[in-house]
């Protein structure tokens, strides 16, 4: 059986009003980031992956610097465990690979990292503190 959603690349000048929904679900609501952290004013420079339901429902998303820096991985609460944070992270890397990058990092929630762990990422350097919850760098060679 496919997959219960789709996961496309959109520019955030054709995805906002569906991306700022979940980030303001799982990043401001449920993990209380600060609305001025979370809207850091990088997202028009990068690559954003957008997760539909296959009713169109926007579930799940996640974006892409230039150089490969990858972050912003959200997936609605009722739909987590079902293999969209991978398919979200797939686009992206698939992205990465099309413009010729070597390597990708993020900076993983410490709570994420058995996920990023999962898709072969590596923890570099120390845990750090950003937006009020523990971080660690991880990269992945591509
Ligand atoms: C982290 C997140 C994106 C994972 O998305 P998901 O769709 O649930 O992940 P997947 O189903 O693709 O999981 C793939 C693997 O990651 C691991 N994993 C995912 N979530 C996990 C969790 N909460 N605890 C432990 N392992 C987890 C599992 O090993 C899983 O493999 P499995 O299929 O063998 O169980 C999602 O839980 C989320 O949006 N969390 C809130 C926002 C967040 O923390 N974002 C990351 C910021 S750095």
């Amino acid at each position: 059986m496919g997959n219960p959603f789709t996961v496309s690349l959109v520019s955030w000048h054709d995805g906002e009003p569906l991306l700022r929904a979940i980030r303001e679900t799982v990043f401001i609501r449920e993990q209380g980031v600060p609305e001025e952290l979370e809207w850091d004013g990088l997202d028009e420079n990068c690559r954003h992956a957008l997760a539909l339901s296959l009713q169109g429902e926007a579930i799940g998303c996640g974006r892409m610097l230039a150089k490969g820096h990858i972050g912003r991985i959200a997936v609605l609460p009722q739909w987590r465990e079902q293999r969209l944070g991978t398919a979200i992270m797939e686009t992206l890397l698939a992205e990465a690979r099309a413009q010729g990058l070597s390597r990708v990092d993020v900076d993983a929630q410490t709570q994420a990292l058995p996920f990023y762990r999962s898709l072969g990422f590596v923890e570099q350097g120390e845990v750090f503190m950003d937006a009020g919850l523990p971080h660690i760098k991880m990269t992945l060679e591509l």
